[in-house]
């Protein structure tokens, strides 16, 4: 016969397990955590079914839930109870990440906690970063000192890493900057400096309440038919000092994945966004979809495509798949 056989190798389960180029583990997991500064509360997003606005005293249910299933790394995102122009609620000293990573470090001091850097779900317009009275356009170098000071009382309140989101210019450089002055030369920066402005965020808004009261992102996130752009601010934040790089979204942006990572050797993390984790709920509650099979088959996607880590609101259920699977 003149033709290849690549059934040989799909013979069966165990042959199958053997030549397996990528796999999910539950190491590659990072856990958002939307943490509410009002009191005694645990809502459910109604955009995200199983996802939680969780108040301070409710969160210690949820780190260890998280943390029995074998999680060991999680970000949290703040939901304060006052909002104002300068967003002031990010670097409070009680603002609501900082206590809630002091609470999570105490807890449980091997779950890596990740803070995203950004002023969104602190300023009454829900900008990421301080509005110019004349342009009403984000004005970037005015907003870098207030990143760099959310990142450092971040650090300071126990963060082990510092993920800035804001898509200033030279928000790595400063950040990095301020974290060296400060002696926290050791903090890594996970930059989320490959994000789209995309429509994927919408249920992420509705629960960290920072959809902007005006206009768009459109000025600082980049546009979803680029791709060659993606590749000039990987090249931007490595020079400035990235240690790792967040792709945002993945399930539509695996190209921006696969090209990040053929071109550099840093670690490189998939955020599965919000409007990725609804779509598949929504299907998967109407039993149009096998919830269980479509996750796996998604998240391998992203391992497939180059991530190392994936940052996902299905991290509780994925441990579950997986401890299922070692039965
Ligand atoms: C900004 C931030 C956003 C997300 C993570 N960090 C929202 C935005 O840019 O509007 C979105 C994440 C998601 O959709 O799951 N702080």
């Amino acid at each position: 016969m003149s033709f290849d056989r690549h059934r040989r190798l799909r013979a069966n389960k165990t042959i199958r397990s053997l030549v397996r180029e990528n796999h999910v583990r539950k190491e590659d997991l990072i856990y958002p955590i939307f943490v509410v500064e009002r009191d005694d509360v645990k809502e459910e997003i109604p955009s995200m079914p199983g996802i939680y606005q969780i108040s301070l005293n409710r969160l210690d249910e949820e780190l260890k839930e998280a943390y029995d299933l074998g999680i060991r790394a999680v970000i949290f995102f703040g939901v304060p109870n006052e909002k104002d122009s300068v967003g002031t609620g990010a670097y409070a000293h009680e603002g609501i990440v900082q206590q809630a990573t002091r609470k999570s470090k105490k807890l449980y001091p091997d779950m890596l906690v990740i803070a995203d850097t950004c002023l969104c779900e602190y300023t009454d317009h829900g900008h990421c970063g301080l509005i110019d009275e004349h342009t009403h356009d984000v004005d970037n170098d005015k907003s870098l000192p207030l990143l760099v000071k959310t990142a450092v009382s971040q650090v300071e309140a126990g963060a082990d890493i510092i993920a800035p989101s804001n898509m200033m210019d030279g928000f790595v450089t400063e950040i990095r900057k301020g974290l060296d002055e400060a002696g926290y030369y050791n903090i890594p920066i996970m930059s989320y400096g490959i994000k789209y402005a995309s429509s994927f965020y919408g249920p992420f808004r509705d629960a960290a309440e920072s959809t902007p009261s005006f206009g768009d992102r459109k000025t600082y996130q980049m546009d979803p038919s680029n791709r060659r752009e993606a590749l000039l601010e990987l090249e931007s934040d490595l020079h400035e000092g990235a240690d790792m790089m967040i792709v945002k979204p993945s399930l539509s942006f695996l190209d921006i994945i696969r090209d990040v990572r053929e071109r550099t050797n840093v670690p490189v993390i998939a955020y599965n966004v919000s409007g990725e984790y609804s779509m598949t709920k929504a299907a998967a509650l109407q039993g149009w979809i096998d919830e269980e099979q479509i996750v796996m088959e998604q998240m391998t996607s992203m391992k497939r495509a180059g991530a190392d880590m994936i940052i996902t609101y299905f991290s509780k259920d994925i441990c579950r798949y997986l401890d299922k699977k070692e039965d």
